[in-house]
């Protein structure tokens, strides 16, 4: 086994897992909050292989320290085989993103990324309003799932490989259309980029907005950079936007509370967006 053990001995611990990871912000969101609320506990990255997903859990369920961990690609299918499911989000997402112990010392695994996602939109009125995502990868999925559990109006879904798309729509029982990704967005009051064009080294995500109405928010989960192509075309048109730190942060919000039993202070965004950016 050469899965790494924690060195820090006594304290309690969590930790991101992925392949690779030294680019993952998350340690650097929970450090933040970890000092913010003076919680004596640590929170760092760990390079785990697909070879080495199983001996990991198999270790770290035996650790009294560790409080549990996220998961970063390419485990968040994978890990599923590893732990149970509480809430029986895992199942209908598909992926997991969190992993904590139970009481009964078993391995539990859910995903924060839908409750991410939709926490900074959650005061829209969006029943009966159309949605279009773009993408149909992992991302898509707990989208398409957070909008599937709060009632929109039809939800159009733009996939370069559109047979995707309709495969997401039917499975989240979301009523819309499966269409391929063109040039232009259509009428819709909620536009999210789930797809990672337009980050660093990602071809841009070049849409004609002019479909959309004056009340629409666009919303790119890309963080890397902050103001994406699409978000630029966005506020050009005077749209209101999300960035993609905004899920980010959301739904490290969500597994911190699970990890640390303690819900982070959010009214300190604005320096740990700073941090985030620096
Ligand atoms: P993630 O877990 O981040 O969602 P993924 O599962 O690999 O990643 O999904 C990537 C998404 O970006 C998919 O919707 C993919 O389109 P396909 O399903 O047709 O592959 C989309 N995508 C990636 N690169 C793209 C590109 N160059 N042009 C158009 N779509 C792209």
């Amino acid at each position: 086994m050469t899965v790494e053990t924690f060195p820090g001995g006594t304290r309690p611990y969590a930790e991101v897992i992925g392949d690779p990871i030294a680019h993952s912000k998350s340690p650097v969101i929970h450090g933040f909050w970890l000092e913010a609320l003076g919680i004596d506990a640590e929170y760092r990255a760990t390079h785990v292989t697909p070879d080495d997903l199983a001996a990991f859990f198999a270790q770290r369920v035996e650790d009294p320290h560790w409080r549990g961990c996220n998961i970063t690609v390419p485990h968040k299918v994978e890990a599923m085989a590893h732990v149970g499911d509480p809430g029986n989000v895992r199942g209908s997402i598909g992926a997991i993103n969190t992993v904590f112990r139970q009481e009964d010392r078993t391995l539990a695994g859910t995903n924060t990324d839908a409750a991410g996602f939709w926490a900074p939109i959650a005061d829209m009125e969006l029943a009966d309003r159309p949605v279009t995502v773009i993408g149909a990868g992992g991302a898509a999925r707990a989208i398409l799932w957070a909008l599937s559990r709060v009632g929109v109006g039809p939800v159009t879904v733009l996939n370069r490989n559109p047979l995707k798309a309709a495969a997401l729509l039917s499975s989240f029982g979301l009523k819309g259309q499966a269409l391929p990704l063109g040039p232009a967005a259509p009428a819709a009051a909620l536009l999210v980029n789930a797809t990672s064009l337009g980050m660093v080294g990602q071809p841009p995500l070049t849409l004609d907005l002019s479909a959309l109405p004056k009340d629409a928010v666009v919303y790119d989960i890309v963080y890397a950079p902050l103001e994406t192509p699409l978000l630029a075309a966005a506020r050009a048109r005077g749209l209101d936007t999300v960035d993609g730190l905004e899920m980010l942060i959301g739904q490290a919000a969500v597994a911190f509370a699970i990890l640390f039993g303690q819900d982070p202070p959010r009214d300190r965004d604005a320096e740990l967006r700073a941090l985030l950016t620096a």
